[in-house]
């Protein structure tokens, strides 16, 4: 090979592949694949948007000044210990690449967000799978998987796919089992969501131990996932690295600008956080009443299981021949199973309703 990358687990990387969001033959699309806002952003978003396209020509903040100033002020943490990115999977990135070198590991649940082995391997390192505990992640197996190679441990805290979800002590007790020198990587995406007061996203860790960072996303409640927008709170030590390897411009004046119009918004995000719980408590009622098995969620989705691959897919398709498209989880080692976003209420009632006509022919 003349042009081979710098490290042989590059091709290891199956590309990601994201949620579908094309069905042929139909003429409306209801896209439950990706976890995103049903409502889609709020007009006080879609307002700053259209102004801030208008000085499009100009570069945007480097520093993202305004937007960390304003995430600070909402979160109650120091705005020099936020770096912004180009959605969080960028923040994850940055994690790689600075504290991976080739022969490293890093540790993710067997189920666990897929960027994390992407990101790894990209940067020469080789991701290490520990095993679940009925599809939540085992803290004693992560701690007990550390070897003197181990770098990062990733956790997505809910868990995508599986919703799944560790408690406040659990997450503490896990940093404490971890070697000072491990840094710990909670991916809080869906952590707007979980209702569970014994949880945290672990804000209150990253001053405490100096080796917690947190990262946070505006795709998933903040509706903005097309413009990729995501942030990370970090100890000081661990920013001032990320900031030197950043791109000078990674995040777009758009994005910033749609980013503080949302964090003005809180009403849309309690909305959401009402209309969410709502649909996930129903939706799984239902699906159980049809015999299938709902794992509990803390996020905006639900893995249901269909206890064959062969099922699954079946749904599916069927899900896909009415425009209605959900997402298959054989990559994150669930071939039995469909992770379903949860949209709006005629959208689960259209979505619930073909799942029900499949059960009942196949
Ligand atoms: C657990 C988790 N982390 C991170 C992300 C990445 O989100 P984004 O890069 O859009 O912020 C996702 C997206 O699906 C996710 O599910």
């Amino acid at each position: 090979m003349i042009f081979a990358p710098k490290a042989k687990t590059i091709l290891d990387i199956s590309p990601y592949v994201g949620g579908e969001s094309k069905a042929a033959g139909v003429d409306r699309v209801i896209k439950l694949s990706s976890n995103e806002n049903p409502f889609g952003p709020p007009a006080s978003v879609v307002g700053a948007v259209q102004n801030a396209a208008k000085e499009a020509h100009l570069y945007p903040d480097g520093g993202c000044v305004d937007l960390r100033r304003a995430l600070g002020d909402l979160n109650g943490i120091d705005p020099d210990q936020i770096i912004c990115g180009a959605g969080s999977d960028e923040i994850i990135q940055f994690l790689c690449n600075a504290y991976c070198a080739p022969g490293d590991e890093i540790i993710y649940s067997a189920h666990g967000f897929l960027m994390y082995a992407i990101y790894a391997r990209a940067a020469g390192a080789v991701p290490v799978s520990v095993p679940e505990l009925n599809l939540k992640a085992d803290p004693e197996a992560i701690a007990g998987a550390v070897t003197d190679k181990t770098k990062i441990v990733f956790l997505a805290n809910p868990n995508n796919p599986t919703g799944a979800l560790l408690l406040k002590d659990e997450i503490r007790s896990l940093r404490e089992a971890l070697p000072e020198n491990v840094l710990l990587v909670l991916d809080a995406a869906y952590c707007e969501y979980v209702d569970d007061p014994n949880y945290s996203a672990g804000h209150e860790l990253v001053g405490e131990f100096g080796n917690v960072v947190v990262t946070r996303t505006f795709s998933k409640i903040y509706a903005l996932g097309g413009l990729r927008l995501g942030w990370g709170h970090c100890p000081p030590e661990i920013a001032d690295i990320l900031n030197r390897i950043r791109g000078p411009f990674n995040v777009s004046s758009v994005a910033q600008a749609a980013g503080l119009a949302a964090v003005e918004d809180q009403g849309f995000v309690e909305k959401s956080i009402v209309h969410n719980a709502r649909m996930r408590a129903q939706v799984s009622e239902t699906l159980v009443k049809l015999g299938l098995t709902v794992y509990p969620s803390a996020a905006n989705f639900i893995l249901v299981d269909f206890e064959t691959p062969e099922r699954a897919e079946n749904c599916r398709l069927a899900l896909k021949e009415q425009g209605i498209l959900v997402r298959q989880v054989g990559a994150y080692g669930l071939p039995s199973c469909l992770r379903i976003s949860l949209g709006l209420d005629n959208e689960m009632d259209l979505a619930c309703g073909v799942i029900k006509s499949y059960l009942a022919s196949s």
